[in-house]
């Protein structure tokens, strides 16, 4: 059976394609569920693709990832990363690897956006790439 992948998504990203498209892009979340799914098809790899607009799902998701013996967790927590210590301890707390994706670049914009609560518990970041990033981040995780 094919080794899973979570794709973890926080607040307000169940609104994307609609939802300031000059920062974060016309794709929905939809649309990038389709591409991962296809790439993930090709890497040997499935995905299990989440959202919600609140902390504790995404914390007992960190959780289900490993008990699912997850090979890795896509993160994009959106605001909540800028601000969430219970996302910090959750994924300090389990052995899976975490990497944190957003679409936009945090560092380029304001600077309530430059700390993260998640960049300092993950393996590592991919920011910037819009939707783009959420494959790289899943080759990231294929190779790893
Ligand atoms: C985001 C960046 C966050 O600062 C913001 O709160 C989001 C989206 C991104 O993907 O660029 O909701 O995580």
């Amino acid at each position: 059976m094919a080794e899973i992948v979570y794709v973890l998504n926080g607040p307000n990203l169940n609104l994307l394609g609609l939802r300031e498209p000059e920062i974060y892009g016309t794709d929905t979340l939809d649309d990038i569920a389709g591409r991962l799914e296809d790439r993930a098809r090709t890497l040997g790899l499935s995905i299990e693709m989440r959202q919600s607009n609140h902390e504790g799902h995404l914390v007992d998701w960190l959780h289900e990832a490993q008990s699912e013996s997850a090979r890795a967790v896509l993160l994009n927590a959106g605001a909540l990363t800028h601000t969430s210590l219970a996302l910090y301890d959750a994924i300090r707390s389990i052995r899976t690897p975490v990497i944190e994706v957003h679409l936009s670049n945090p560092h380029a914009r304001e600077a309530y956006r430059h700390k993260s609560f998640v960049a300092m518990a993950a393996k590592g970041t991919i920011a910037g790439f819009g939707a783009l990033g959420y494959e790289l981040a899943l080759d990231a995780a294929a190779r790893m």
